[in-house]
């Protein structure tokens, strides 16, 4: 959930660590802090609560110069977001400091333990007393290579700690050195010429080197700007490959947009595209997944599909069922990943199961896939993020492609990933009963979508004006039927998350048993209605809550103009197959809910209490 990022080089570390923490602010952003070893090889420390610019007004007050420095961005886990609570943290000699990503689960008895040895702590985190314990074995440590004293202080250290950790550490006694590890938390290192990074992702240093190591959890790594080493923190030597970063630094910018998510909305025609292109097989009327690593057999045999995930993913996945259980008539079920990984279902040979995750860094989508895999199971990822956690440890998958996405809602991940659940259910049914025509027409719905979605972009004014009507809604209810049920969760959470008024959603028939409750003047009800073998449904549910005074806003399809009888408002999408609707519905629901959180002057990339990969518990 923080952002880390670690320089060695010739060129004054500061301001590259500053530029990387802006990068990566989307990851957590309640302080931020720096540490520079300067000239003197003196560990000067700046750090400060709130947002990224209250850093940078320190140290234009107070400058740091030094080529060699690690820095962080911060969401909170133990202590509240405070100047002493930020990292990084030292040790008691203020000569060791450490960044920390991760949750140390035992530091309370470690920290019991230190300060019954005299150890004074500032802080209220769990990193500080990793930073303490750090010191202290490399106080200890006879070496006469300071560097490897460093070293086995961070190994030993690391090897009494419970929970997770991507940390980066750094010794006023060896200069121009580094030291970073990994379990739980990501951690890339950057290769340069004459330098050196270390970074919680690559969007932070892609502006500096395309060649990143993405490391693998238990490797510790030591780098000077012109060398490293990667071994495994139990001593072991590590394997690692230099990968090449498959993005530009403009793509992590926000361009000409006002937020990242819009920009990422705005996207979608492109990265829908990207999530089919390659996978249409015109000849056999069907698609081709090819990192599934499955032969047709294997395929053919798979007798239930397990889909996991957290947020929008299992939103994405809620979909995926109702088309795989709809295109290739294979029992298919959702699992929320934190509730998977405790739950312990029954999995037998023949099923399969995938994880669904844009970051690949979530940790209960982790966890549940490593719970999956412990037991024997092929576990498959469906990942944005190449090299993440997930995408390199899973049995296989398919990429998004979507290109990173930045802004904490997530918008165009959840498009795309529908769009990859759907190339499964076409291969699977395909396999099974679907005909040519059938999987023609498919291909045929898919290629067309992106045109689609450019023409509901278009109403992106006439959305805001919606959004504009209703800016004082202490709440907002969204309805769907069939695979619009998921639609409207998805629909709730981004409102929610984003614009912090309550939202909810629901299937439109349990309106009666409870939901209409909510219904009053001041609360909007949003019905995900396209033209659909349920439309007529969703319009005596719409009926039913304009019966009792409640504002209706309806997405549906173009030439339905009899809506405008019925509905306050009315949001058209272009026709289409029924079980793709989703990915047309959502965009005017994403776009509502950016123009209501924007009128109401909240920070859509960066919501409250909120980041963008959950990689703790
Ligand atoms: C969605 O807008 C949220 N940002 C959140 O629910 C997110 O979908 C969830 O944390 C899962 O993230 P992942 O796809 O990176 O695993």
């Amino acid at each position: 959930m923080c952002g880390i990022i670690g320089y060695v080089g010739k060129a004054s570390a500061a301001p590259i660590l500053l530029e990387g923490l802006r990068r990566l602010e989307y990851r957590g952003y309640d302080s931020s802090g720096l540490a520079v070893l300067n000239g003197g090889n003196k560990i000067e420390v700046r750090k400060k609560s709130g947002r990224l610019a209250n850093l940078k007004g320190l140290i234009k007050e107070s400058p740091v110069a030094g080529g060699c420095g690690i820095s962080h961005t911060r969401w909170a886990t133990h202590g509240e977001p405070s100047d002493v609570n930020a990292h990084p943290h030292t040790d008691q000699s203020g000569k060791l400091v450490l960044v920390h990503n991760g949750v140390v689960e035992n530091y309370q008895k470690l920290r019991n333990v230190l300060a019954g040895e005299g150890h004074v702590f500032q802080s209220q985190t769990d990193s500080e007393v990793l930073a303490h314990l750090i010191g202290k074995y490399y106080d200890e440590g006879d070496e006469e290579d300071l560097q490897r004293r460093l070293v086995e202080a961070v190994r030993v250290s690391l090897s009494q700690v419970a929970g997770t950790y991507g940390i980066v550490a750094m010794h006023a006694d060896v200069p121009g050195f580094l030291v970073g590890a990994r379990l739980g938390s990501p951690l890339v290192v950057g290769l340069g010429k004459g330098e050196n990074f270390l970074a919680s992702d690559v969007g932070a240093i892609v502006s500096h080197t395309k060649d990143a190591i993405y490391l693998q959890d238990r490797d510790l790594v030591y780098l000077t700007q012109d060398d490293f080493s990667v071994e495994k923190v139990d001593g072991d030597l590590s394997e690692y490959e230099v990968s090449t970063v498959d993005f530009t630094p403009e793509q992590a910018e926000k361009g000409e947009y006002p937020h990242y998510m819009l920009k990422e909305i705005f996207e979608q025609p492109t990265s829908i595209q990207n999530a089919f292109r390659g996978r249409l097989i015109d000849d056999q009327a069907s698609a081709l997944l090819g990192g599934l690593g499955l032969t047709p057999r294997e395929l053919r045999d798979i007798d239930r599909i397990v889909l996991c995930g957290c947020g929008t993913a299992s939103h994405a996945a809620m979909v995926g069922e109702y088309m795989i259980e709809h295109l290739a008539r294979i029992p298919t079920e959702v699992e929320i990943a934190s509730e998977f990984r405790y739950r312990n279902p029954p999995l037998d040979k023949n099923t399969l199961a995938f994880v669904i995750s844009q970051s690949g860094e979530t940790i209960d989508t982790l966890a549940a896939m490593r719970e999956g895999q412990r037991k024997g199971h092929r576990v498959l990822g469906i990942v944005n993020s190449v090299g993440s956690t997930i995408a390199r440890e899973s049995d296989g998958g398919s990429y998004l492609h979507s290109g990173p996405e930045i802004g904490v809602a997530a918008t165009k991940s959840f498009t795309s990933q529908v769009t990859v659940l759907f190339l499964l259910a076409l291969l699977l049914g395909r396999m099974k009963h679907l005909s040519v025509e059938y999987g023609r027409n498919m291909l045929k719905e898919l290629r067309e979508l992106p045109a689609k979605v450019e023409k509901i972009l278009l109403q992106s004014e006439h959305i805001r004006q919606i959004a504009l009507k209703y800016i004082d809604a202490p709440g907002m209810l969204f309805l769907g039927r069939q695979f619009n049920y998921a639609t409207a969760l998805e629909g709730a959470l981004k409102m929610k998350e984003i614009s912090y008024i309550f939202a909810s959603g629901h299937a439109s028939a349990e309106l009666k048993h409870g939901v209409i409750a909510l219904v009053s003047e001041e609360v909007p009800s949003v019905f995900i209605m396209p033209r659909d073998s349920v439309y007529e449904k969703n319009v005596s549910n719409l009926e039913e809550v304009k019966a009792r005074k409640g504002p209706t806003i309806a997405i549906t399809t173009e030439g339905s103009t009899e809506l405008e009888e019925i509905a306050d408002d009315v949001i058209y999408i272009p026709e289409v197959t029924e079980c793709l609707s989703p990915i047309l519905a959502v965009i005017p629901l994403q776009l509502l809910s950016y123009h209501f959180s924007v009128a109401r002057g909240c920070d859509v990339d960066k919501p409250r209490n909120l980041a963008k990969s959950v990689t703790v518990e």
